[in-house]
């Protein structure tokens, strides 16, 4: 009785191990039959109760060792079906298939054209000064020569912090003159790009934040005629060789004698009578003698130190050069408009 079974599981074993098992499903069939929940060993666990006890342990033995081997063999056979598997994938890889693209990202226009002007001015000795866009009252307006009922203040609207009057956006970048004047010593030559705001409706022309560049000179002995060599300088630089300018007196109360310097742009197209008021001459910096006030409420000698500023728009250069007629461009960041603006350059 007992040979009778043990000769079913040498067939049994004979089976396992002549299995042919080709994929997935086959692998399947050979699960459940001899390792799933009613697997071909269970009836042989069942006939323990008639196999003499003497047999007992020898038969459990050879149980337990037909489904070790079983389970053996279903490793075995599920690791190289998963081998070939990912062969065929590695089969399928076209090495010669084109690449995905990787889109780089490119500089945005200001931060172009910013970096354009502080080359420009690094190269005479400008260097730069980078300060705080939440500013105090007294750096942005009254150490600049503008007190509180000025009406100049009313050339700029203001954000103030909610819960501190005195505490505000800087309005333009005017305030790191104050800044760097009351902590360094003439001389002085700095350049400070950064971000300006102002409560103005958003249009097509004005933005309620955009960037600025100021420019600093200050030493003994320092002209009118210096400052207009260092603007003409930079124009020629940016806008070629050949460029027009002029200088209009102005009016600043941080500077005195002011005025503002105009880049001739011609009347070529439509666009160009519109963008100049007809004129052909368009307005890219305000700019001055520093005021003797200004000086002294920094704490420099006007007797023996003399100075020159310049504050300019970024957007405004970025749009002209590339032609651009509406600031909102700038501050959407729509990738279509952004992807237009080389990484060449600086
Ligand atoms: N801060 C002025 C503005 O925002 C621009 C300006 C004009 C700056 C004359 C200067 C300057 O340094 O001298 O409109």
């Amino acid at each position: 009785m007992v040979a009778e079974l043990y000769k079913k599981l040498d067939s049994l074993q004979r089976e396992i191990e002549a299995s042919a098992v080709k994929n997935t499903q086959e692998l399947e069939q050979f699960r459940i039959r001899f390792l799933g929940s009613k697997n071909v060993f269970k009836p042989f666990f069942g006939e323990m109760r008639n196999v003499p006890n003497e047999d007992k342990r020898n038969y459990g033995q050879r149980l337990n060792e037909l489904r070790s081997i079983a389970q053996t063999r279903f490793d075995e056979v599920q690791v190289q079906l998963k081998a070939s598997d990912s062969g065929k994938k590695a089969h399928n890889l076209d090495l010669t298939a084109p690449g995905r693209p990787y889109q780089s990202g490119s500089r945005h226009p200001v931060s172009i054209v910013m970096n354009e002007i502080i080359e420009i001015f690094s190269r005479i000795g400008f260097v730069v000064a980078e300060e705080r866009e939440v500013e105090d009252d007294w750096h942005n307006f009254t150490a600049m020569n503008t007190p509180e009922n000025h009406p100049a203040r009313d050339m700029q609207d203001t954000f103030y912090l909610q819960g501190d009057p005195n505490l505000l956006l800087r309005t333009h970048t005017s305030s790191v003159q104050a800044r760097v004047m009351t902590t360094q010593k003439p001389p002085i030559r700095i350049i400070a790009p950064g971000r300006v705001y102002r409560n103005e409706t958003v249009s097509a022309r004005s933005h309620c934040q955009f960037h600025q560049v100021e420019g600093l000179y200050i030493d003994e002995n320092v002209s009118f005629a210096d400052m207009k060599q260092t603007l003409y300088y930079y124009a020629q630089s940016i806008y070629g060789k050949d460029v027009k300018v002029r200088l209009r007196p102005s009016y600043f109360p941080f500077t005195e004698p002011s005025a503002e310097m105009d880049v001739y742009w011609g009347l070529k197209d439509d666009n160009d009578y519109r963008i100049t008021k007809g004129t052909g001459w368009l307005e890219i910096l305000g700019c001055g003698m520093v005021d003797p006030q200004v000086l002294i409420n920094c704490n420099i000698d006007p007797e023996k130190y003399s100075g020159f500023a310049f504050g300019m728009g970024i957007e405004r250069q970025a749009m002209l050069k590339y032609r651009i007629n509406d600031i909102r461009a700038f501050f959407e960041n729509d990738v279509r408009f952004l992807r237009q603006f080389s990484t060449a350059g600086i």
